[in-house]
């Protein structure tokens, strides 16, 4: 068995973090969601791994490389513009051969990973399983209509009047009867070839399509709460780790990771919280559900259930929460008159101001 992994897209529903960033390296936890996915692959025991790319390309090569430090072989296939994931299916024919592959979408996450879903598979050899999950708005997403039996009837693609609240998740295993699908789509509304499609394809000859429902499920749903509630549920795990400098007036309670090179003095850190390599915490407050990446300054200030990315500072403002602040972004207090805020903010930056 193989597994495609689709690292291409625009990530617009993440602006304007993934305006400098592909969306599938969006830390959590302070490691790239699509890391998340190429561990539970390997999990399940899967080697080979073809990693569809677009205009990132660079940037998923620079962090993935070669996959041996995953414990995998990664193969590049290049998809020329963001033509829908049956397209990536089609661009790969030849890459995935006779085999059978779980196709991954290298920004969805699965909490506890993908072993049970691919032992199923293996066992019960269906020509397609697919995974659902309940959400709030299925608008969003491909919808699932399930008869009395729990089997897949129907599948719609981004419905304006979803027949469910049943969400396809990111995650498909397939027979090599999907080359047949694919090869015989024709391009959507929004002119692409949709998997959704290829899947109903498969449904509508007879083929059996078999699904599970799962909880513990993320996409980009656009907003920084559901990336939030990803990063609590991450750290939730973690086991605490202090491999950088703690000095002996701070107090670290609960779960705590402080990575190495990184230096803690005078604060206090409450867990689950992460603090990435190189970062300095200083006369701070870290509450729980924070990530605080590589080489950020936290100083003379609190901020609780957040993410910082790389390079942030943070320094002398008061109370930070549910915040999700970009790479080498500054976040320092204004002057004291006139008072005003005095903000610089990238395109599609949001900002709540509490008067
Ligand atoms: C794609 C699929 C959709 C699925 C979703 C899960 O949507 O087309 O059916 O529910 O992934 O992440 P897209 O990411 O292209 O909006």
């Amino acid at each position: 068995m193989k597994a495609l992994v689709l690292a291409g897209g625009a990530g617009s529903r993440l602006r304007p973090i993934t305006h400098t960033s592909a969306k599938q390296l969006v830390p959590v936890a302070n490691k790239p969601v699509l890391f998340y996915g190429l561990e539970s692959i390997r999990d399940a025991g899967i080697r080979e791994v073809g990693m569809v790319v677009g205009d990132t390309e660079a940037e998923i090569r620079r962090a993935v490389g070669d996959g041996s430090e995953f414990g995998l072989e990664v193969t590049y296939l290049r998809q020329d513009a963001p033509r829908g994931l049956a397209h990536a299916v089609l661009i790969a024919r030849e890459y995935l051969g006779g085999d059978d592959f779980v196709m991954y979408l290298g920004d969805n996450f699965v909490v506890g990973g993908i072993d049970g879903l691919v032992d199923r598979f293996r066992k019960e050899r269906p020509q397609a399983q697919i995974m659902l999950t309940h959400v709030s708005d299925p608008r969003a997403f491909g919808v699932a209509e399930l008869d009395g039996d729990g089997r897949v009837v129907a599948l719609e693609e981004k419905p304006e009047f979803p027949k469910s609240d049943l969400a396809l998740v990111g995650v498909y295993l397939f027979s090599p009867a999907v080359h047949e699908a694919v090869a015989a789509l024709r391009p959507s509304r929004r002119n692409e070839l949709e998997i959704t499609d290829a899947i109903q394809w498969l449904i509508d000859r007879g083929h059996r399509v078999e699904s599970t429902v799962i909880t513990g499920y993320w996409k980009d749903t656009g907003n920084v709460t559901d990336m939030l509630e990803v990063n609590r549920l991450v750290l939730e795990g973690v086991e605490p780790r202090v491999e950088g400098e703690v000095d002996a007036v701070s107090e670290l309670i609960g779960r705590v990771v402080v990575e190495k090179g990184a230096r803690v003095a005078g604060s206090r850190i409450v867990g689950p919280v992460i603090v990435g390599a190189g970062s300095v915490v200083r006369q701070s407050y870290l509450g729980p559900f924070t990530s605080i990446d590589r080489d950020c300054a936290v100083i003379d200030s609190e901020i609780e259930y957040s993410i910082v990315l790389r390079g942030a500072s943070i320094d002398g403002v008061g109370r930070i929460e549910c915040s999700l602040i970009g790479r080498e972004a500054e976040v320092t207090p204004a002057p004291r008159v006139p008072k005003a805020h005095r903000l610089v903010l990238g395109d599609h930056s949001k900002v709540q101001i509490s008067k």
